[in-house]
């Protein structure tokens, strides 16, 4: 049996768009959910390395066969191409986790990770079959729930983790989370982006952008109700670059989320134990780059009014809140609580 001492913990939120990892050495790292391999010998050579990862192989995407592994969460299905770049991926993590100090090189390596609640069951055995040799211990949780644990939130509240391939609902209730505790639906930051698009191209045929410039645009401008400010981006139209409003598309895309989020925030609440109902509403905690969205945490706060009273806060970290929750579960795990991986 591993000295405690001997292991280096971790906590991964495996992302679609990000994964953060946070390590019990105090390394904290996030990166971009991208992979990508040099599409022939040419760029090869101008690459010079065998693979890419996060911003450095969306920067360089012209050269690369660049693949975004998650989708919705899981790896997409069938594609040996797309489990190699989540292997890829966790393996750099796990690298950067354990710094260039080399000291912790040799360290055995146990991870929390967390997935979309939906995507669990799909997700396990793919993730135990990419992770072998990288990680010697594993427990595989869901997202929303490393985040409650990561605050301590266990008892009667409910996490709304806001992603870009899903949204996750979970409701603790000072126990492991069962399936009935749990949602996941598949409006999220993705589809903002895709109905953004969608909305510019509509008014604007002629002007010319990509979806990682729509990205940009709705991270910096997102809203949800009356607009506080005019949302202005800068965009070729036939090569001339040309100032743009888009502050009604970013509105209808936003607020696009409204609906499914807030039906299916009071479908779970109204499953609760009805003794605990209220206390659960005053303690619902949004997480995920989603809850950035500016008015959306009110939006929500104003829907709890169809039903009582109740209270919507924002995570201070959405970036690292999964992954530091992850690395408390490691902490506190006991050596049953890990499923050990031998290659
Ligand atoms: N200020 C912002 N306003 C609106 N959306 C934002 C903002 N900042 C980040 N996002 C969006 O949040 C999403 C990323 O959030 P997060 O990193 O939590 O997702 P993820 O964990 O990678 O995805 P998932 O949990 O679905 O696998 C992206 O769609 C991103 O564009
Ligand atoms: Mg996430």
């Amino acid at each position: 049996m591993s000295q405690k001492s001997d292991i280096l913990y971790v906590g991964v939120d495996l992302g679609t768009s990000h994964s953060a990892i946070s390590a019990s050495n105090g390394e904290h790292h996030v990166i971009e959910s991208y992979v990508g391999w040099p599409v022939d010998m040419v760029a090869r050579k101008v690459i010079k390395k065998p693979v890419m990862i996060g911003r450095e192989a969306l920067d360089n995407r012209s050269m690369l066969d660049l693949r975004r592994p998650l989708e919705k969460g899981v790896v997409k299905e069938g594609s040996e191409k797309d489990a190699s770049a989540v292997h890829e991926l966790l393996r750099h993590l796990v690298g950067l986790a354990k710094g260039k100090s080399g000291a912790d090189g040799k360290r055995k390596v146990h991870a929390v990770v967390g997935v979309p609640a939906g995507a669990l069951r799909a997700s396990k055995h793919m993730l135990r079959e990419v992770l072998k040799g990288t990680v010697d211990g594993l427990m595989i949780v869901s997202e929303p729930f490393a985040v409650a644990y990561g605050l301590e939130e266990l008892l009667h509240s409910m996490i709304i983790d806001i992603g870009a391939g899903t949204s996750d609902f979970c409701v603790m209730n000072g126990r492991y989370p069962t399936d009935e505790d749990q949602r996941s639906v598949t409006t999220a930051g993705d589809t903002i982006d895709e109905q953004l698009a969608k909305l510019v191209k509509e008014k604007h045929p002629d002007a010319q952008f990509s979806i990682h410039m729509i990205r940009e645009w709705k991270e910096k401008w997102s809203f949800v109700g009356e607009p506080k400010q005019r949302a202005m981006v800068t965009v070729p139209v036939n090569g001339k670059p040309t100032s743009l409003d888009i502050t009604n598309e970013v509105r209808t895309a936003c607020e696009q989320l409204l609906p499914p989020i807030s039906e299916t925030m009071l479908d779970l609440l109204s499953r609760v134990d009805p003794e605990y109902q209220e206390r659960v509403r005053n303690s619902i905690i949004l997480a995920g780059g989603g809850s950035r969205i500016v008015g959306l945490g009110q939006h929500l706060q104003e829907a709890l009014g169809q039903v009582g009273h109740g209270k919507v806060r924002i995570v201070d970290d959405p970036v690292f809140a999964g992954s530091n929750g992850g690395l408390a579960l490691a902490l506190d795990a006991v050596d049953a609580d890990w499923e050990q991986l031998t290659v």
